[in-house]
């Protein structure tokens, strides 16, 4: 349970936990790589844990050195071995989407499980493509759902035009275009994160990515390498986003990542009349990294879809809160892989909001927000999703009674120690 409140105005620097996407790709990528890879500044949150416990039951060794660092001793494609029960990667789709494509290209059997909300999301927009590429993959309503057995073998390069904008899908192909004969491309709609074509060169690998586009040539081998982790921009947002509930305040999240395709919640503050400064200091792993400050301004509602949705996907439950202390209406649209998420966020962002008092509306493809309300006290739920869990938390620094939110183990699914910096704002 966490208890938050309206607060006065702040001022505070703070850093986050490590980038989820990063830190699972890190540990997947040494994972097959030959040779050692050192990652700093990894996130011990439980996604990334249950991403290093199914490499573990493969037969990787994989040490944490500390918190954040970790050292996994790489064999090669050729070093997994079939693992002696089901690979459990509990509540994290990234694992278990791109574990699908790895594990298509590699002769072994493996069974993926995971939790509750893992058991709901649709597999199907990975397990058909890679079954044109020859991959033998079955599961639980012909392959739509977890449980799901892989029999790893001969690939074939296809070319896949993604009907969704997803970073998922785009890696899945791409790890199984690897080991596949002949070239992969994926073409998506609109470009999603592309922190997997930032980071295989950095292993060794050769692709041509441009924009929507990606292509990748089969049969390469990665090498270990050093990786280093920016800041979360998805965390850093929660906190980001505090300062814009309470005029007058300011906050600086150092060291983070400012990869443009993850920067579209910098993008809508700004739209929303925020200040927003961002200062890139550094590049780690061939991804951008940096200083952000907001400070709150008057805020107003604004229209946010279309190719900027990929960029902030994660971001919208928080987004939404803000949107409540807004000027008029903020209207998101083409948003419907909100509905495939660790929940349903379309549904159980208006559900909690309006347990606030908020005024927001569901529509089949996002959230209509009528701003400038004054938000109540109230008791909210996670529903085991950490990002509605952080959100509601954060709404409280605007409330005029207290918010308690229950289910916040799930918060530490991508932020161990939220609660206790929320605290220190
Ligand atoms: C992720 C991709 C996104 C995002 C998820 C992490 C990744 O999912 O929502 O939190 O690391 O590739 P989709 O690819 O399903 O949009």
């Amino acid at each position: 349970m966490i208890r938050t409140s309206q607060r006065k105005p702040f001022r505070a620097t703070v850093t986050v936990p490590g980038d989820k996407s990063i830190s699972h790709r890190s540990i997947m990528f040494g994972a097959v790589a030959n040779g050692t890879t050192e990652i700093e500044g990894f996130l011990p949150g439980a996604d990334c844990l249950s991403t290093i416990r199914c490499f573990q039951q493969m037969g990787v060794e994989i040490e944490r050195l500390s918190e954040t660092a970790v050292r996994v001793r790489g064999r090669g494609f050729e070093g997994l071995k079939e693992a002696a029960s089901p690979l459990d990667v509990g509540n994290s789709g990234t694992t278990i989407r791109l574990m699908l494509g790895l594990l298509s290209g590699v002769p072994i059997y493996s069974t993926l499980i995971g939790d509750e909300s893992i058991a709901r999301r649709p597999m199907k927009r990975v397990v058909d493509p890679l079954r044109k590429m020859g991959a033998r993959i079955d599961g639980r309503n012909d392959g739509r759902f977890t449980p799901i057995g892989v029999r790893g073998g001969a690939l074939q390069g296809i070319t896949y035009e993604s009907p969704v904008a997803s970073a998922q899908v785009k890696s899945c192909l791409l790890l199984a275009g690897l080991n596949a004969e002949g070239d992969t491309v994926v073409r998506e709609p609109s470009q999603s994160r592309d922190h997997t074509e930032r980071m295989l060169p950095g292993f060794g690998v050769e692709l041509e990515a441009n924009g929507t586009e990606v292509r990748i040539k089969g049969g390469q081998t990665l090498t270990g390498t050093k990786v280093r982790v920016p800041g979360d921009i998805s965390s850093a947002a929660f906190i980001l986003a505090a300062a814009l509930m309470v005029p007058g305040s300011q906050v600086t999240v150092e060291h983070v990542g400012l990869n443009p395709t993850r920067t579209g919640i910098l993008d809508a503050f700004r739209m929303m009349g925020a200040e927003v400064q961002t200062e890139i200091t550094a590049h780690w792993c061939n991804e951008p990294v940096g200083n952000v400050t907001v400070s709150c301004n008057d805020l107003h509602g604004v229209e946010i879809g279309g190719a900027l949705i990929p960029r902030l996907i994660d971001e919208i439950p928080i987004l939404a809160v803000v949107a409540t202390q807004a000027y008029g209406t903020t209207v998101i649209k083409d948003a419907q892989e909100l509905k495939v998420k660790e929940t349903n966020r379309i549904a159980t962002t208006a559900k909690e909001l309006r347990k606030l008092g908020a005024s927001v509306e569901e529509t089949e493809d996002g959230l209509i927000i009528e701003g400038g309300t004054q938000l109540s006290g109230g008791y909210c739920h996670s529903h085991g999703d950490h990002r509605i869990g952080m959100a509601m938390a954060i709404a409280g620094f605007a409330a005029s009674g207290d918010v308690v939110v229950e289910g916040t183990e799930a918060m530490d699914v991508s932020f161990p120690g939220f609660a206790d910096l929320i605290a220190q704002l």
